[in-house]
């Protein structure tokens, strides 16, 4: 089988391990190779089954219908939008550790082969981290800390608001959230593609793409967070100020403007003084954003410093690597998130060999009327 994809730069820096550059076009020859013969104990992460280095596609991925939607995806979507796909790809590929079927679909060919190549070449390298790794752990930290927000209400109606919903597909594949109601807000554009491709799953009858929504319900909000009017459309949709509820920020904040993200932040904030939030998203600090300047804007280097005077209380931050964001994915010592967590984050580059210090974090935040 023949996939393409261009030469990478091993180096390895978040953006290796977060996104797939968009512009993927050599021709490469996909050789089936046997992991298992490799004694690179720093890969452990990855599963030991002889079958994984096949990138095997559902049928469902070759149909019209979705070959087409990729097509235009590919074609006419901007950066900000195709990183809903990527994201998804990410997922589908580290299934081992996250159970997420529809994300093959959801990505696209395309992406998937981008990010399978590059891991194989992780793999070939003996990389201390896997591509994707960083998406892996972040899908796996906000799925434990939703969990554990909803414990921490000790039940009662809940709404999870996820914000930049990409192709985020909780309210079908967590059964904690059995009595949530599950809103997800994107672009129009994207949400619809999202609809469509999960028809085509449903109906394929792909193995577990059945079409049963684990949430008590779901319910699909087109806005643009950049608009004043989000609020409103959220409200006008179902979302109730004085029910308990959880905001889900993944992979979002960086990409709206800093007057923007602070807006969204307030709004949530405000949120708190009504009735018992939580908020969990992810921040870039300064030196992620230059990894693309164009496409990243907001970041903050304290998130914990940030959040209070807005209105929240009990902010926990938390780095890739750290107890509660590892799940066993970071064996080597020497990986790089386990260097950046051994430096002060004061630290903009590393004294070592003048890299910057990107870092994303993982935040909690809550609040509740007094
Ligand atoms: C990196 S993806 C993350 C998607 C999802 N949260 C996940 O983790 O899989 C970023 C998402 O934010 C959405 N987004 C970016 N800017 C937005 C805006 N101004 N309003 C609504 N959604 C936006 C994009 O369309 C995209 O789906």
């Amino acid at each position: 089988m023949c996939v393409t994809v261009r030469e990478w730069s091993l180096k390895c820096t978040m953006h290796h391990l977060f996104f797939i550059p968009l512009t993927t076009t050599l021709h490469i020859s996909y050789v089936a190779l046997n992991f298992r013969s490799m004694s690179d104990k720093q890969n452990d992460c990855l599963p030991e089954d002889p079958t994984w280095p096949e990138l095997k596609l559902s049928h469902c991925m070759y149909t019209q219908t979705v070959r087409d939607i990729h097509a235009v995806i590919e074609n006419e979507w901007d950066s900000v939008k195709l990183s809903a796909c990527q994201t998804a790809a990410g997922r589908a590929l580290w299934k081992h550790v996250i159970n997420d079927p529809f994300a093959e679909i959801l990505a696209g060919e395309t992406y998937l082969r981008s990010l399978f190549e590059k891991m194989m070449k992780d793999r070939l390298n003996k990389a201390r981290e896997i591509s994707g790794v960083i998406l892996a752990v972040r899908t796996l930290w906000f799925d434990s800390k939703i969990e554990a927000a909803l414990d921490s209400f000790g039940g009662g109606e809940t709404q999870v608001v996820l914000l930049g919903a990409g192709m985020d597909t909780r309210a079908y594949r967590l059964g904690c959230l059995k009595d949530c109601s599950v809103i997800e807000v994107d672009l129009p554009e994207v949400l619809e593609v999202k609809a469509t491709l999960l028809h085509s799953a449903m109906s394929s009858k792909i193995e577990h793409c059945q079409d049963v929504i684990l949430a008590k319900s779901l319910t699909r909000v087109a806005a643009d967070l950049t608009h004043i009017d989000w609020l409103a459309r959220l409200q006008s949709s179902g979302f109730v100020p004085d029910k308990n509820t959880i905001w889900v920020l993944e992979g979002i904040l960086y990409y709206l403007s800093q007057s923007k993200a602070m807006d969204v932040l307030k709004i949530i904030a405000d949120s708190c003084a009504i009735t018992r939030t939580v908020l969990l998203a992810d921040f870039m600090n300064k030196a992620s954003t230059t990894l693309s300047s164009s496409t990243y804007q907001f970041y903050s280097d304290w998130p914990e410093d940030l959040l209070p005077p807005l209105g929240f209380s009990d902010v926990k931050l938390t780095q890739i690597g750290d107890p509660d964001a590892h799940f066993g994915l970071l064996h080597d010592p020497m990986n790089l998130f386990n260097k950046l967590r051994s430096l002060s984050r004061s630290i903009q580059t590393d004294p070592e060999n003048g890299a910057p210090c990107r870092r994303l974090y993982l935040v909690q935040a809550s609040g509740s009327p007094i």
